[in-house]
C-alpha cells in the first residue's frame, strides 16, 4: 500500500481488537528474519494487547532474543510512577517475556525532558546505526498507537511545535493537554513514521466524538501520524460513528 493511505478494519469488540492487533504484530514479525523494533504507545488501549501477548497463545509464538521495544512516548515521571508507560508495558507483558537488554525505556532520570529527549534519540541512531531516517530503511517493523480525546497521539497535541518538528526524532513536551499533566517525552511525526506498519487501537464508545472528528479529515495530530508504508485503524463498533457502522 502507498504512504500516506490509510486503512480502517472494524471488529466487533476490545477483545477482537487486540486479538487482531497481536495477529498483525505476529505478522510483521514473522516477515522479519533479523533484528525486530517494535514501538510501542502508553494510555489504556494497548493494554489488553499486552496482556495478550504474555499469554500461553502468544508468548511462543514472539521470538524475544530478536525483537526490541521502544516506546513512542512517555510521561516525565520516575519509573516507578503508575503513570510511566514503559513501566506499565513491562508490568503487562515484558518483565515477564522480554529479555532487559532489550526493553529500551525513554530515560526519565534525565535532567529535564528535553535532555530525556535528546538521550533518547541518540540511543535510537545508535541503535540503528544512522543519523538521518531513510524511507528505505524503517526504524520500527511497527508502531502501535492510541488517539486521546483532543486527537492526540503519542504526546504529540494539537497545535503544539512538537508537531510541526521535521529534524528532530525526539523531543521534549514541556505541558500536557490532557491528563496526566506532566511533561512529556515523544517521537515526531517523522520518526514514527519511518515503519512498516503505524497500527491504531481505537475501542469503545468514549472514543466515538473522537473517531466522528478524524473520519471527518480534520487536520488532528492522530490524522496527520501516517507511516511511510501501511496505517492501519482497528477500530470496534462502540467507537464507529454510528453512520458508517455496518448494517
Ligand atoms: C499516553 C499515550 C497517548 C495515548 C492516548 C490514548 O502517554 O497517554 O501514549 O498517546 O495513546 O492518549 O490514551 P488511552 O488509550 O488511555 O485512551
Amino acid at each position: 500500500m502507498a504512504g500516506n493511505e490509510r486503512r480502517l478494519i472494524e471488529v466487533a469488540d476490545a477483545g477482537a481488537l487486540a486479538e487482531v492487533a497481536a495477529v498483525r504484530l505476529l505478522a510483521r514479525m514473522a516477515a522479519n528474519p533479523g533484528r525486530i523494533a517494535i514501538c510501542l504507545t502508553g494510555g489504556s488501549s494497548p493494554k489488553q494487547l499486552y496482556e495478550l501477548l504474555a499469554t500461553e497463545d502468544y508468548r511462543g509464538k514472539i521470538p524475544w532474543e530478536r525483537v526490541h521495544w521502544i516506546i513512542g512516548d512517555e510521561r516525565f515521571v520516575p519509573d516507578s510512577d503508575e503513570r510511566n508507560n514503559m513501566a506499565m508495558a513491562r508490568r503487562a507483558f515484558l518483565d515477564r517475556c522480554a529479555p532487559s537488554a532489550n526493553i529500551h525505556p525513554i530515560p526519565t532520570d534525565a535532567a529535564n525532558p528535553d535532555e530525556a529527549a535528546a538521550r533518547y534519540e541518540h540511543e535510537l541512531k545508535a541503535f540503528n546505526g544512522v543519523d538521518r531516517l531513510d524511507p528505505v530503511w524503517p526504524l520500527f517493523d511497527l508502531v502501535l498507537m492510541g488517539v486521546g480525546p483532543d486527537g492526540h497521539t503519542a504526546s504529540l497535541f494539537p497545535g503544539y511545535p512538537a508537531l510541526e518538528e521535521t529534524e528532530r526524532w525526539v523531543v521534549g513536551v514541556p505541558e500536557a493537554h490532557v491528563e496526566p499533566f506532566v511533561s512529556r517525552v515523544t517521537l515526531t511525526l517523522p520518526a514514527l513514521a519511518s515503519c512498516r506498519e503505524m497500527l491504531f487501537e481505537v475501542s469503545g464508545a468514549g472514543k466515538r466524538p473522537i473517531l466522528t472528528r478524524v473520519l471527518a479529515g480534520e487536520p488532528l495530530p492522530a490524522n496527520r501520524a501516517r507511516s511511510d508504508s501501511e496505517t492501519v485503524w482497528l477500530v470496534d463498533k462502540a467507537a464507529l460513528p454510528g453512520d458508517t457502522r455496518a448494517a
